[in-house]
């Protein structure tokens, strides 16, 4: 390691390296915040000034993080946000946590990642460490991120160091958080990896190093992608298993006994979340640059992005059965948030249950305790109670994601008809119909 290196290594074990963190979001804010107990001073830059005066007042707008943790780092002056400015320049590490979503045509939306490059590149200088989080094709680091610092006169590897490191936050999860997560770095050289290792060894118990930035950003995507193929497998077996009349959830729980060579999945009213549906697009998007489709994040994803049509059709038939159409039909979506006991509703498959059934003429209305209004185009509405009132009033109602808070009971008792997509209803002798996945 040349003299640079040597010297943000020695701040880094002195924990008097100047950590900054670009984006505050669902990755950005925890990580920031485990430097910040880990002793480091942390500025955490953003471009929404609302998030910059939430932080810098002590109060959390992520979920899994109490405003008094963030409050106790805050005031102790660990920890601060800021507008990305020139107090960039004297971070001596930046972690990048920027948004990565798709384009409509589904290929990788790189202007986050291109402006907060941009800002840092503004005001680099020699012995910073940057790190790339956001979730990206492989190949990122090195071909966007990597040149843009280059172009101010500086090499990689040797005036400043540069990682790729998935992040592999779980919002929600009660067991699972950033400190106890194993984190992966894969470091442009030597130095690049021996620094990324120093600097994440204070936020989380295990980093697992990995030969390049291109092997970092594959295993994400590998992960990632073996969960979207999976999910679309079980997918396509609940569709299997109604044609046949079997109960696919009774399948799968017996499935799961096997204690070798079996991993579970649950189906569900179709993918959710910033991650799952739109990561494994950044893999097959470039490897269509090479001339190669990717044929199961295709057949995947064209699964798993038509379950909400299939949960339309279920409530379709059911009410049919029952001499209704869906048509002027009441129907009460519990449930919009993308998985259980969380209020994210990034490409939640409620939006599309909301609007097919509103497109087949239904009245929609939704219940969910962790998402009052609802803000995701092109549906704006408000919550209503999740109560025996409610449901009674309901011609059906869909359950598309299965909060804790939600008694079933409710259901078991008032529903006239239930499409349950989470299985919320397992075991449970219903009033009304219940028409499972
Ligand atoms: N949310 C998850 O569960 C999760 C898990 C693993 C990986 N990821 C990946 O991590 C990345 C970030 O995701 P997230 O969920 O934290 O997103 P987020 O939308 O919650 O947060 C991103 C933040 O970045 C800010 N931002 C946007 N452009 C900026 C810029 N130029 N400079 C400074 N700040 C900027 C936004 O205002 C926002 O606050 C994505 O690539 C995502 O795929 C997310």
């Amino acid at each position: 390691m040349n003299q640079t290196a040597q010297e943000l290594l020695k701040k880094l074990e002195q924990k008097t390296a100047r950590i900054g963190v670009v984006g505050l979001g669902y990755v950005g804010m925890p990580l920031a915040l485990e430097f910040a107990k880990a002793g480091f001073h942390v500025i955490g830059y953003d471009v929404d000034s609302r998030r910059i005066a939430e932080v810098n007042a002590g109060r959390s707008y992520i979920g899994d993080i109490k405003d008094a943790e963030l409050a106790e780092q805050v005031n102790a002056g660990r920890l601060r946000a800021s507008l990305p400015d020139d107090s960039i320049g004297t971070c001596d590490t930046i972690s990048i946590c920027v948004p990565t979503p798709l384009r409509k045509s589904k290929d990788p939306d790189m202007r986050y990642i291109v402006s907060a490059t941009d800002e840092i590149a503004k005001r680099a200088r020699k012995g910073q460490l940057i790190v790339l989080e956001s979730t990206t094709y492989p190949g990122t680091t090195t071909e966007v991120v990597m040149p843009r610092i280059e172009a101010k006169g500086l090499k990689a590897g040797e005036d400043f160091f540069i990682a790729f490191s998935p992040e592999r936050v779980d919002p929600g999860n009660p067991t699972f958080h950033t400190r106890n997560t194993p984190k992966v770095v894969g470091g442009y050289s030597d130095a690049c990896r021996i620094l990324s290792k120093a600097l994440y060894s204070h936020a989380v118990d295990r980093v697992v190093i990995v030969s390049s930035p291109a092997a970092a950003e594959m295993v994400k995507l590998l992960e990632n992608t073996f969960r979207s193929v999976n999910i679309g497998l079980v997918n396509e077996m609940a569709i299997m298993c109604r044609k046949l009349d079997c109960d696919v959830w009774e399948v799968i729980e017996a499935a799961s006994t096997k204690p070798f060579g079996y991993m579970t999945f649950w189906p569900g009213p179709g993918l959710g979340g910033h991650c799952i549906p739109i990561d494994p697009h950044y893999l097959s998007w470039k490897l269509k640059t090479l001339n190669y489709n990717a044929r199961f994040i295709e057949m995947a994803g064209e699964i798993n992005s038509h379950m909400p049509d299939y949960v339309v059709e279920l409530v379709g038939d059911a009410l049919n059965d029952a001499g209704k159409s869906v048509k002027n039909a009441r129907i009460l979506i519990l449930g919009v948030a993308y998985k259980k006991n969380v209020d994210d509703c990034r490409e939640s498959p409620a939006i599309d249950v909301i609007e097919l059934l509103r497109k087949r003429g239904a009245t929609v209305s939704y219940t969910d305790p962790f998402v009052p209004h609802l803000h995701h185009e092109p549906v704006t509405m408000d919550g209503v109670a999740y109560d025996a009132a409610t449901v009674a009033a309901a011609d059906c109602v869909v359950v598309v994601t299965d909060h804790s808070a939600f008694d079933p009971e409710i259901l078991t008792r008032h529903a006239k008809i239930v499409v349950d997509t989470r299985n919320m209803m397992k075991g449970r002798k219903a009033a009304g119909r219940v028409v499972r996945l």
